[in-house]
């Protein structure tokens, strides 16, 4: 039988934890212990339109996974957006190369890279990872891996694209990527289940060699998800991502106790450290951890998100390196 004394000591045990008085089986510390709310968060303005769609999603108590494929080819298909998918700036050939992937909770991941006349990217990217035993493909085998999973071979280039890289061609002037306000749609996700998936799609780097590839097919720079965790994604320029391996780098700096916008900035900090150059170029790193909070940081003023939740959409103003007042 418990004594007076015992009673005593496992109350001041519990009065420390602030559980003084519930048991796991009342229905107070379920109250506590709070079920998980759905999120999705994704980068730039262009991700409002994007979170509604997978909100529709997350709404129904679908899987984050399939929320955050269905959210980021809304700007895939978009030709407004030109630095995702249709519509996305060529490469200085006058081609529209794609890159994307994409995780889930159980750190299944797929990815394409230097993908052609193939609208969806992120798509091909989850069939990879669901069909084959691989991670990732590139080039005219991913493209033909789309077309025998049904995929159809479309013109990416718009008028309009084209001829923004006929007038680049006059000049030739290598355009520093995102310091003007657009990229990679980076998204990540959590479920009603409590757990997240990721995905990152783009066109890349306007006016990129032939053959270049960033970071957003890349898992670990420009995505990175473990359910324990937390997830994070990168936007901005793909060589600082790869080389500091980014969104991998945030979320083992979440596994050691930092909040989501301090471990991105913490991301952004490492890359000025180590790398001289940083401060022409553009990054934004987003995450977004298990208990549901999310933070950003960028190395320019600029970098933007959107937040979606039930309490509504938001567009969210990121904290950046050299907008920080010192
Ligand atoms: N973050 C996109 C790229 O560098 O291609």
């Amino acid at each position: 039988m418990r004594s007076r004394r015992d009673f005593l000591k496992l109350s001041a045990l519990l009065g420390m934890t602030g559980l003084v008085g519930l048991s796991k089986t009342t229905p107070a510390f379920a109250a506590v212990k709070k079920q998980p709310e759905a999120i999705v968060v994704s980068t730039w303005e262009h991700g409002l339109a994007a979170n509604e769609a997978a909100w529709q999603v997350l709404a129904k108590g679908g899987r984050a996974l399939d929320a955050v494929e269905t959210g980021v080819r809304v700007p895939e298909a978009d030709p407004k957006v030109r630095t995702v998918g249709y519509g996305g700036y060529p490469d200085r050939d006058g081609i529209v190369t794609l890159d994307a992937c994409i995780m889930d909770e159980h750190m299944n991941c797929g990815s394409v890279a230097f993908l052609q006349n193939i609208k969806h990217p992120i798509s091909v990217a989850r069939l990879v990872m669901e069909k084959t035993p691989h991670v990732m493909l590139v080039g005219e085998g991913a493209k033909q891996f789309a077309l025998q999973q049904g995929f159809k071979e479309e013109n990416l280039l718009t008028a309009e694209s084209e001829a923004d890289w006929k007038a680049w061609l006059k000049d030739q002037k290598i355009q520093q990527i995102n310091i003007e306000n657009h990229d990679t749609i980076g998204m990540l996700a959590m479920d009603a289940a409590g757990n997240l998936s990721g995905a990152c799609t783009t066109s890349g780097a306007a006016y990129k060699m032939h053959g270049r590839v960033g970071d957003s097919p890349l898992i670990g720079a420009g995505l990175y998800v473990d359910n324990d965790i937390g997830a994070a994604t990168a936007t901005g320029m793909g060589e600082l991502m790869i080389k500091t391996v980014g969104s991998h780098l945030v979320v083992e700096l979440m596994r050691q106790g930092a909040s989501p916008e301090e471990a991105c900035k913490q991301a952004v900090l490492r890359i000025a450290r180590k790398l001289g150059d940083y401060a022409q170029f553009q990054v934004g790193f987003l995450a977004l951890n298990k208990q549901g909070q999310y933070g950003a940081y960028g190395i320019q003023p600029g970098f933007n998100y959107a937040v979606q939740n039930k309490a509504g959409s938001t567009l969210i103003d990121g904290k950046s390196l050299l907008g920080a007042k010192v």
